[in-house]
């Protein structure tokens, strides 16, 4: 058997897009092969909306450690490494410190990773023990541990992996430029979850690279959805005590609020808040409309396009739209137990099983 199809030929982010990325031949890929992620057409959520949408999943699920940090930690740690760095640090809801460990253990460095105790998700937390990162509870919300990343990162040798870190987001475009090669052309809208307001400012800088080298001929508009307990662009001041089951997002104030904020304005997009219900009701809808399991912040930015639909936001023409689902449902098996119904019981018997699905009296 051939296929047209190479399944190894994918060499990560950093080699498929180097004419794009601040690398030369010395930089040291330390690389997981990610990206390559699945833009997966909708098949019940979009043509349930009303008006003429196409949608579209970006998978960010698929890659090695989960979500989409992947590609900004092959960026931030490959340069951490050519630079010279003997320890990375970050502070995380439980993504970034997963990647963290991971992409720093390929390196070789050891990985600190300040994560708030209590409120992340098991999968994540598991990732980053598994993966040997030195990884400290600190009891307070995610902006505290970003604070005293900051300070310790500003006053010792080390290197900042979260995405105040530039080359972060120098790989976390990477999403954009694959949404583009896949559909020949930007979409029209793009929608996705907002926390530290990294990756929508990543999406934009993509997009804005892709048009101004006359790959593609627009862009899309950028459109960031918040939790509501978790919203402070939204509402305009920080947050003091962040609140939502997504807790990926449960953040008050975020890091790259400015470039975020700039983003949506220079794409003509908006941000905008979802409720936990709506996060989760689309989570659920993920699930069980689409088969595709995703973690609950993952779904906010669906839940913000069926928001916006309702209202008549995309008009009557066609529109192609694209959502980033963020990370894998896997990650947060507390909350999907939680949810679903209980399985059911049956005895090791083959006719109790038959009589159960209704196959014979
Ligand atoms: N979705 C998921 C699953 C995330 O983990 C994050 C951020 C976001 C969305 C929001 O992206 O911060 O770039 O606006 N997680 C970070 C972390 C904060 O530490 O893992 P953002």
């Amino acid at each position: 058997m051939t296929t047209a199809y190479s399944p190894r030929s994918w060499p990560g982010v950093i080699e498929a897009y180097k004419q794009f990325l601040p690398v030369t031949d010395a930089t040291p890929r330390i690389t997981l092969l990610e990206g390559a992620t699945p833009l997966i057409p909708s098949v019940a959520i979009g043509p349930s909306l009303p008006g003429k949408i196409r949608l579209f999943f970006k998978h960010e699920g698929c890659n090695p450690t989960g979500s989409f940090k992947d590609r900004g930690m092959t960026m931030a740690v490959s340069k951490a490494v050519e630079e010279g760095a003997r320890l990375t640090m970050c502070a995380s809801t439980g993504n970034t410190s997963a990647a963290a460990a991971a992409y720093s253990t390929r390196a070789g460095i050891p990985a600190v990773v300040l994560i708030p105790d209590g409120y992340i998700a098991l999968g994540k937390l598991a990732q980053a023990l598994m993966c040997g990162a030195r990884t400290i509870q600190i009891a307070g919300n995610f902006d505290d541990c970003l604070r005293i990343v900051r300070e310790i990162t500003d006053n010792y040798p080390i290197a900042l992996v979260n995405s105040l870190n530039p080359y972060r987001m120098e790989g976390q475009k990477t999403a954009a430029f694959e949404v583009c090669d896949v559909l020949g052309a930007a979409p029209d809208f793009h929608a996705l979850p907002v926390g530290n307001s990294g990756n929508i400012t990543a999406y934009w800088w993509g997009y804005k690279e892709y048009h101004e080298k006359g790959i593609t001929a627009g862009c899309p508009r950028m459109l960031g959805f918040q939790a509501a307990g978790a919203a402070p662009m939204v509402l305009g001041h920080p947050v003091p005590q962040p609140e939502t089951v997504a807790t990926a997002i449960r953040i008050g104030n975020p890091a790259r609020w400015r470039d975020a904020a700039r983003a949506v304005e220079e794409s003509g997009g908006l941000i905008d808040m979802v409720t936990d219900e709506e996060i989760l009701a689309a989570y659920k809808e993920l699930g069980d409309r689409e088969g595709i399991f995703v973690e609950p912040a993952s779904a906010a930015g669906v839940a913000g396009v069926k928001k916006l639909a309702a209202r008549g936001f995309f008009g009557d023409d066609e529109v192609t739209v694209v959502c980033t689902l963020t990370g894998h449902g896997l990650k947060d098996p507390d909350t999907a137990i939680s949810l679903a119904v209980e399985p059911e019981k049956a005895p090791a018997d083959t006719q109790a099983v038959v009589k159960m699905l209704g196959l014979a009296d």
